[in-house]
């Protein structure tokens, strides 16, 4: 019934209880950076130009959970299928963005804001569209300009890497960012301005905003402010949640 349905007071109150459900969820299986990764790549396919792509929920479908860039995220998409289970009114659309939300939530991030009403879609576009860590800045611009997002929200959204690791076997690249993955903090950026660090990574997509001087200034800002960085990274994931969504 998903089609026809909108977003009266139950609908809400279903959203809370999903709400309810994830943070037990993420909480006990420690699941906080996939499930991130999950809402940001469905999000991020977004095209401003031709309205296609975006948080739509089209990335369970077999089809795009197989692009190279989703490696591994068949198991956040199962780990939602036991909310969707308990909550079936809930878009996935809506559920892969409220899950993103909740795992900043409980890690220890800002609040963010959500607002439910995402329709779902089948049509998953073409592969290519989420960025390539082997790339410079000029290819980050092109894909979040893409998408209709800035300068800033490329630096503060690439602060999510401080949840989590890279998996060998997924992307080719190995390790976590910080020295606490499960905590949702601007250490990311006092790394980066570290340089080097033994045990932890950085991908070349990491580096490129400490040497691109626009991407510099904000990774200065982020590194010595965790509240500005927390007020900034809480605007633009609500922008990359929200892309080509307009609410009912
Ligand atoms: C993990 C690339 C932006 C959140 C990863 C991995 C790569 C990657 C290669 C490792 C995947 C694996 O091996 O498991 C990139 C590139 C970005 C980008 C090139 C361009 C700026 C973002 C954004 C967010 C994000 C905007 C969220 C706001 C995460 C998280 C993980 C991750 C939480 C860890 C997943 C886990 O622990 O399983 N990213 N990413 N990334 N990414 Fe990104």
């Amino acid at each position: 019934m998903a089609k026809e349905m909108g977003v009266d007071a139950e609908y809400i109150k279903e959203i809370e209880r999903a709400r309810r459900s994830l943070r037990a969820l993420i909480s006990s299986k420690n699941c906080a950076p996939i499930m991130l990764r999950l809402a940001w790549h469905d999000a991020g396919t977004y095209d401003a130009k031709t309205k296609t792509g975006g948080p739509n929920g089209s990335i369970r479908n077999d089809v795009e959970l197989q692009h190279g860039a989703n490696n591994g995220l068949k198991i956040a998409v199962d780990l939602c299928e036991e909310i969707k289970a308990n909550h079936p009114k809930i878009t996935y659309a809506d559920l892969y963005q409220l899950a993103g939300v909740v795992a900043v939530e409980v890690t220890g991030g800002p609040t963010i804001d959500f607002v439910p009403g995402r329709k779902d879609s089948m049509v998953s576009p073409e592969e290519g569209r989420l960025p390539d860590a082997n790339k410079g800045a000029s290819h980050l611009r092109d894909v979040f300009c893409r998408m209709g997002l800035s300068d800033r929200d490329i630096v503060a959204l690439s602060g999510g890497h401080t949840l989590g690791k890279a998996h060998k076997d997924r992307s080719g690249f190995e390790g976590p960012w910080t020295r606490e993955p499960l905590k949702f903090d601007n250490s990311y950026f006092v790394e980066l301005l570290k340089g080097n660090s033994e045990g932890l990574l950085k991908l070349p997509t990491d580096t490129v905003l400490v040497d691109d001087p626009e991407f510099r200034k904000y990774v200065e800002i982020y590194a010595n402010d965790e509240e500005a960085f927390f007020k900034d990274y809480a605007a633009s994931h609500k922008k990359l949640s929200e892309l080509g969504f307009t609410p009912p």
